[in-house]
């Protein structure tokens, strides 16, 4: 993580991509076909560090698996893991921490979750409060913070409105419904990417969908399957607003996934300004896929609020690292949650805008930055978190000078090789 980056100003961003495979998707069709009967074929499988901690815990819960190249195989253990005999480490992973929650209250031992410091601070009451409603045994650190205890059994059905607008903790209510007796319904305030629910389904479970909530039927059996993983949006996300800097941009995406409760993305910026284009769309286990085409513009700026924060929320950390070079800036209402991700995105957002130069507020459940500034090549510190440290890797681009990005490293655990990426399509 201690690694640096410079990143010097760019004349456009052009080329052909094709982005490593979602992370949010990855997660989930690895641990499903761990308890999924038979064997199940990935391709195109996250390259990240949070993808590979989520399999190297499956590796400690008797799961046999073998990666070559992006195409991770799992051989399914028919909804029985093997009692894990150290730690799980899920490294950096939220992700991995909160769903593969969900899945070990269903099993018949007792395992233990650690994480980084980073991970060690977030917030898992979220998904503590309903797996113990179930009826699993948890425990944790002041009883939000991970090391995370847990006494897996038979579960009861519950009825769950979360209190959180959170993909992770619906999947990991559903992923223990299929270990709970009767039907378990999650209701979410506000609609949520819907991986988890897309996923179950390709493994063949039956997953109920109606206007006030999903729900699953405990005691399913899941089937092993074939799949490639969708291109990152949020990966993805980097290069769009990069290219959307400057109006002689051309850049194509291949194989993008672009599953409609994650692209929202794409519609903000067509309405900022950014000519897009979609063709090659195909549809695999219900996840969209295409290609997206972009030619820069001038960029508008734009207000973004609830219900489009939280469908936005791993896209927020680089649309502020490009508002104040949009024609009206970029405000961000309703984003209290980014207090608690990697970082404290809205504190590092911050800091870094104003190292760079730019005025910014900064609000406890948001940011607003005026448009029309300038900003200039500095140091800018990542805080350990992956997508500050790209999201400053874009500003830097159209920035005066030379700007140096330290704990740059931490780009792995989404993104390993994004520096190289980026270099390949900036023009200079
Ligand atoms: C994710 C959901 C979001 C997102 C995270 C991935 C997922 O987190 O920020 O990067 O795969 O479900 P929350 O569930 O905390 O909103």
């Amino acid at each position: 993580m201690a690694e640096q980056k410079v990143i010097r100003p760019a004349r456009n961003v052009s080329g052909v991509i094709r982005l490593p495979g979602d992370k949010s998707i990855s997660h989930r069709y690895a641990m499903l076909a761990a308890i999924a009967e038979g064997a199940t074929r990935l391709g195109n499988f996250s390259t990240g560090a949070d993808c590979a901690s989520t399999l190297d815990c499956l590796r400690a819960l008797g799961v046999e698996w073998e990666r070559s190249e992006s195409v991770v195989t799992i051989q399914g253990r028919r909804r029985q893991l093997q009692a894990p005999t150290v730690p799980l480490d899920c490294g950096n992973s939220g992700s991995t921490m909160r769903m593969l929650t969900g899945i070990l209250a269903g099993q018949d031992f007792s395992s233990e979750l650690v994480g980084d410091p980073s991970l060690s601070r977030r917030p898992m009451a979220r998904v503590i409060a309903p797996l113990q409603a179930m009826g699993a045994e948890i425990s944790a650190a002041d009883g939000t913070h991970a090391p995370l205890r847990i006494t897996g059994r038979n579960l009861d059905a519950i009825n769950y409105k979360m209190p959180v607008a959170s993909a992770q903790v619906k999947s990991a209510v559903l992923f223990a419904g299929l270990f709970a007796q009767g039907e378990t319904r999650v209701e979410e305030p506000v609609r949520t990417r819907d991986h988890g629910e897309l996923a179950l389904r390709a493994f063949g479970v039956e997953v109920g969908q109606r206007s006030d909530g999903i729900s699953i039927v405990g005691g399913q059996r899941l089937q092993g399957m074939e799949a490639t993983v969708p291109g990152d949006l949020s990966s993805a996300a980097f290069f769009l607003c990069a290219a959307a800097l400057f109006p002689e941009s051309q850049l194509i995406l291949n194989d993008l996934g672009l599953n409609p409760t994650r692209s929202s993305l794409l519609d903000l910026l067509a309405s900022m300004g950014l000519r897009i284009s979609i063709t090659q769309l195909e549809e695999h286990h219900g996840e969209l896929t295409g290609t997206v085409q972009v030619e820069g513009g001038e960029l508008r700026g734009a207000v973004i609020q609830s219900p489009f924060t939280e469908k936005l929320i791993d896209e927020i950390p680089v649309l502020a690292a490009i508002a104040a070079y949009t024609e009206t800036g970029i405000e961000i209402r309703d984003a209290r949650e980014l207090r608690v991700k990697e970082s404290d995105r809205i504190a590092a957002l911050a800091a870094n805008l104003r190292a760079m130069g730019a005025d910014v507020e900064e609000r406890q459940d948001g940011l607003k930055i005026p448009g029309k500034q300038s900003l200039h090549g500095t140091e800018i510190d990542s805080f350990g978190d992956h997508r500050i440290a790209m999201a400053f890797a874009v500003a830097a681009l159209r920035a005066e000078g030379e700007t140096v990005i330290k704990g740059a490293g931490a780009a792995v655990v989404s993104f390993p090789g994004f520096f190289e990426v980026l270099e390949g399509v900036v023009q200079r």
